[in-house]
């Protein structure tokens, strides 16, 4: 019902969204990742597809089914996260990257399963590319850029530096010290950061947040 009562004001826009953690193997058996749950990514998604937008969702590995209507493009790297964004990148009218991307990768996967032996161990790790920075530097005219920003310090602070450095229209910052926020969460405080500002929106579901974040990402103008 409440798919036939949304507003379908987004229709005619393409939206991409970017979802949960990425894994990054050290070796057949291991890898490296983090928290993230897919939620604010695939809440994102839902919201953005009732109101009648073509929603593509890259998604790493998470326990969530694809939202009705919604085209899922599972990924597990972020490597695999980069290709699959930049293919269809040029098309989208809008791209909301709430994926927690791996910053490193181990520099070398081990072919087989690395026996212990006694003693440290180090890992290697490289960068990947930063793939909200490629979308700035390679952003088609109109198309609005959304991100996220976790931090546990500094959030204003770090977060309007990645507003500017990767050239995006908004960063939608939160703090791991936040009640009511973070990974696993049904619900999020965010702050919307800006060139005009920043707004701290109250606490609200998940889906709410969505659909709040929709609104100003297509109300942008720049
Ligand atoms: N991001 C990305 N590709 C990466 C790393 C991050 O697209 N390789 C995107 C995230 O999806 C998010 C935004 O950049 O939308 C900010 O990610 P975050 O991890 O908060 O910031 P970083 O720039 O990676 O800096 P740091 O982790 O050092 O805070
Ligand atoms: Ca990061």
């Amino acid at each position: 019902l409440q798919e036939l009562a949304c507003e379908k004001d987004l229709a005619g826009k393409k939206v991409l969204v970017t979802a949960g953690p990425t894994r990054e193997a050290i070796d057949p058996v291991r890898y490296i990742t983090n928290h993230s749950t897919g939620k604010m990514g695939y809440a994102i998604a839902r919201a953005a597809a009732r109101r009648g937008a073509e929603v593509t969702l890259v998604s790493g590995p998470v326990d969530l089914k694809a939202p009705m209507g919604v085209k899922l493009v599972p990924v597990v790297s972020a490597r695999d996260m980069f290709d699959a964004v930049t293919s269809v990148s040029a098309e989208q009218d809008a791209i909301i990257k709430a994926a927690a991307v791996a910053d490193y990768r181990p520099a070398v996967v081990g072919a087989e399963k690395t026996k212990k032996s006694d003693g440290n161990m180090n890992i290697e790790l490289e960068r990947t590319d930063d793939i909200l920075a490629w979308l700035g530097a390679h952003r088609r005219e109109g198309q609005v850029l959304c991100g996220f920003s976790m931090e546990t310090q500094n959030m204003l602070e770090n977060s309007r530096a990645k507003l500017v450095k990767k050239n995006v229209d908004m960063i939608v910052a939160n703090s791991l010290r936040t009640a009511g926020a973070g990974f696993g969460t049904d619900t999020n405080i965010v702050t919307v950061i800006t060139k005009d500002g920043a707004e701290e929106l109250a606490l609200m579901s998940k889906d709410q947040v969505a659909h709040e974040l929709l609104n100003r990402i297509f109300a942008a103008k720049h």
